[in-house]
């Protein structure tokens, strides 16, 4: 299981139709690393708590298989649900509990043996340790959310899902969280979170996966998704209206804006050379005058409005 290239949750043709006929999945293939932070993007209905949901044993796939450290997660799922920990994207807490008693429980419901010392080190790790005597419904919900985290962790799971964890909560506490979900790296734990942030994603994530109407429409390395997805372009406005291009310029490939007043050039942000220079020596030549530049580069939210977009035009 400490095989680096064995991953530690692999689905494989994953498919899920609700009763009433709604697919929410749509064959998901996807293999999570041992120790990494993987971060799932998508629209709402994507189906990403679906998918999360499956892999945690809560919702019965239709076809296709998932295991969590090589084991099968219907027929071993005791082997996988102690393996797995998950903070929901709902709230759900007792609203009588206290703090204390409901992550002492959730490790309980593991058959964990007590561990006192465990339960405060979380609950340190929280924040909440002085909250460990309080009812859960005198929280506040961001609050009752780091409880959920709490519960989630009480029985030390090898792989973490977190459903949206930054849903709502304040800028400071969504660094706390980033912070924690670094630590819980550290110690090993591999996380797979979702979210609607797109710089969330940006900031912790190792790998990042977009979901859009049941499909994974793309996942890879942070770096390479904006590096290879990832487009600069040069905005060109002229003093006066171009109405056709000279030959000369074919092969920047440039875009004419309706009015002939602006030309943008798009390159490569990997390439070695953008093309700029040339770009403008060969405006120049052509007589083309010049009145302002500006540049744009595509961020991961650029990225991921185009892939959605795209997948919806289908
Ligand atoms: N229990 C259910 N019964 C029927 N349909 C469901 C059920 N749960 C989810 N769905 C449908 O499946 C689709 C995927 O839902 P899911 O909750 O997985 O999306 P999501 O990507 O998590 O969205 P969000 O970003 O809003 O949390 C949606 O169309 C949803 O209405
Ligand atoms: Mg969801």
């Amino acid at each position: 299981m400490s095989n680096e290239n064995t991953p530690i949750v692999s689905v494989r043709g994953l498919t899920k139709t609700y009763d009433g006929g709604h697919q929410a999945l749509k064959g998901i293939d996807l293999d999570i690393r041992e120790g990494e932070i993987l971060a799932l993007l998508g629209p709402n209905g994507a189906g990403k708590t679906t998918l999360i949901s499956t892999v945690c044993g809560l919702v019965t796939p239709s076809s296709g298989t998932v295991t969590v450290g090589g084991h099968d997660i219907i027929k071993d799922y005791r082997v996988t649900r102690k393996l797995i920990g998950l903070v929901p994207q709902e709230l759900t807490l007792g609203a009588f509990d206290l703090v204390g008693d409901t992550v002492r429980f959730s490790r309980g419901l593991f058959g964990l043996p007590p561990n006192e010392d465990r339960i405060d080190e979380i609950l340190t790790d929280l924040s909440l340790i002085d909250k460990k005597d309080d009812p859960v419904n005198r929280l506040s919900g961001g609050m009752k959310r780091r409880v959920l985290i709490a519960k989630a962790l009480s029985h030390e799971p090898r792989v973490l899902f977190l459903d949206e964890p930054t849903a709502g909560v304040d800028v400071e506490l969504r660094k706390d969280m980033w912070k924690l979900v670094e630590k819980l790296r550290q110690d090993g734990v591999t996380i797979i979170l979702t979210t609607h942030y797109i710089e969330e994603a940006e900031e912790i994530a190792d790998r990042v996966g977009v979901i859009s109407d049941g499909r994974l429409l793309v996942i890879d390395e942070k770096a390479n998704l904006m590096a290879s997805l990832g487009r600069k372009q040069l905005m060109v406005d002229l003093r006066a209206p171009v109405e056709v291009l000279p030959d000369s310029l074919s092969k920047f490939n440039l875009e004419r804006s309706d009015d002939g007043l602006r030309l943008t050039y798009t390159f490569d942000t990997q390439g070695e050379r953008t093309g700029i220079t040339a770009l403008l020596q060969a405006l120049n030549a052509a007589g083309i005058g010049l009145k302002d530049l500006n540049t744009s580069q595509s961020s991961l939210e650029d990225i991921f409005v185009n892939l959605v977009h795209r997948d919806h035009e289908r």
